[in-house]
């Protein structure tokens, strides 16, 4: 077997998660979700949910990572608890489906790098969205972005996880504050933030109520839960370490990351009289897009922005392969590179009808985070609430001494009300897919 190994430095397990976490999650999916979703009433589902299901369950996923030192579907037998072996299962499973279009849309972000020096975007954005998203240009760049992903996970953990998470994640910040204060300039400005920010409170609980299952999606995705990122980048971390403020530290940056997206996004659609109801996937492409197109120095600034995203995405992206190669290699003894190569070319070919057709990507999308991430997320927060409580309680205290009411009420959290809001999103994400399909 594999040696295996360890984070470099301290802050590289960190700096890993954030990458992971931070990504096309954020920057495209959580501002055109919410766009979509009626805007204000989606957000406080969204923020309640990373808070009170999220984080929980990213510590489940932390605590058998560390106390097993194993991939996703080794761990599972390592804590003595075998029978759960398919949590692994389930949680690869994901990473093929998810990885296959997030693939896609890394490729719009290539072209959109393209199209930002050539000027192909600007005056031009719903056009170029048309032929960038679906079809041979998607197809295309959807391959050129595996490649580059698969070159990264073959060079291991050590060179190629730790080192871009560094730049990436504080360009990305100074960008997004700079789109966001010009949009804060624009006229379309304070109808954008009226949309995003300020919800009627007369029909909130109701309408965040509706919109959990959507809102609960978005949680796990954004943050990488439910299908064991988190557990492999834990099995690569020493036990000094206070989990807890790690994860808190993650949620945090993420869900930031993703509030200034909206920030950025929301004046740009408003200023030019986009429905941001009817926008669907493409919403925040046309819509930065638009907002480029109209910067002064926007060629510059776009390539910039599109290249930081970019980063941003294989972060992501190279973490969900992780997940897979660190299982394989595991288990059947392989060499990283071959296996990395073989298991990137079949999400590729998986990722196939998703490139061709917008319609097979959201499909692909509601299959992984309404069904698989949740049903992953449910399955952890029953294993570590009822089932290894006192093993979960032991792990987390470590490097983090006088813990005692926290690792409890963490337990009850997971417990009921994790347990029970997973398992109603869970349902209502198999009635929605089986509509779909
Ligand atoms: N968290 C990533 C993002 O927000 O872009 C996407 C993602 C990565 C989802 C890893 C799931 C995952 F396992
Ligand atoms: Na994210």
């Amino acid at each position: 077997m594999a040696i295996r190994e360890t984070w470099a430095t301290r802050i590289g397990f960190i700096l890993a998660a954030v990458g992971s976490a931070v990504g096309l999650g954020n920057i495209w999916r959580f501002p055109f979700l919410t766009a979509e979703s009626g805007g204000a009433a989606f957000l406080v589902a969204y923020l309640f949910l990373v808070a009170v299901i999220g984080l929980p369950v990213m510590l489940v996923e932390f605590v058998i990572g560390r106390e097993s030192k194993q991939n996703v579907v080794d761990a599972f037998p390592e804590i003595g608890a075998p029978t759960w072996k398919f949590i692994g299962a389930i949680g690869a499973l994901a990473g093929f489906v998810i990885l296959s279009y997030y693939s896609v849309v890394g490729g719009w972000v290539i072209q959109y790098m393209v199209g930002s020096l050539t000027g192909g975007y600007a005056g031009n954005a719903e056009a170029f969205f048309g032929s960038a998203a679906e079809g041979t240009n998607a197809l295309a760049y959807d391959l050129l972005f595996m490649a580059i992903v698969a070159a990264i996970v073959s060079f291991g953990v050590r060179d190629g996880l730790e080192r871009a998470a560094k730049v990436m994640i504080p360009s990305v910040v100074g960008l997004l504050v700079l789109l966001a204060a010009y949009g804060a300039t624009l006229s379309g400005a304070s109808e954008g933030y009226a949309y995003y920010l300020s919800p009627d409170l007369s029909t909130l609980v109701g309408d965040a109520i509706a919109l959990l299952p959507d809102a609960a999606g978005q949680a796990f995705f954004t943050l990488s839960l439910g299908m064991g990122v988190m557990i492999t980048y834990a099995s690569y971390l020493g036990e000094d370490r206070n989990m807890l403020r790690d994860s808190l530290l993650i949620v945090v940056v993420d869900t930031s990351i993703a509030i200034l997206a909206g920030l950025a996004v929301f004046p740009f659609l408003f200023a030019q009289g986009v429905d941001p109801g009817t926008g669907g996937v493409g919403t925040t492409f046309v819509g930065l897009a638009s907002a480029f197109g109209s910067l002064p120095a926007g060629q510059v600034v776009g390539f910039v922005f599109f290249a930081m995203l970019f980063l941003a995405a294989l972060t992501s992206a190279f973490s969900i392969l992780e997940v897979i190669v660190s299982f394989t290699i595991d288990t059947f003894d392989v060499d990283r590179k071959p296996a990395t190569v073989a298991i990137a070319a079949v999400i590729f070919l998986v990722g196939v009808p998703t490139a061709m057709s917008l319609d097979y990507l959201t499909l692909y999308d509601a299959i992984a985070n309404r069904i698989l991430l949740i049903g992953g997320g449910l399955l952890l927060a029953i294993f570590g609430g009822w089932f290894y409580a006192s093993g979960a309680r032991e792990e987390l205290q470590k490097g983090m001494p006088g813990g005692e009411t926290l690792t409890t009420a963490w337990i009850w959290i997971l417990r009921i009300p994790v347990v029970l809001v997973l398992a109603y999103v869970l349902y209502t994400g198999i009635i929605e897919v089986a509509g779909i399909v």
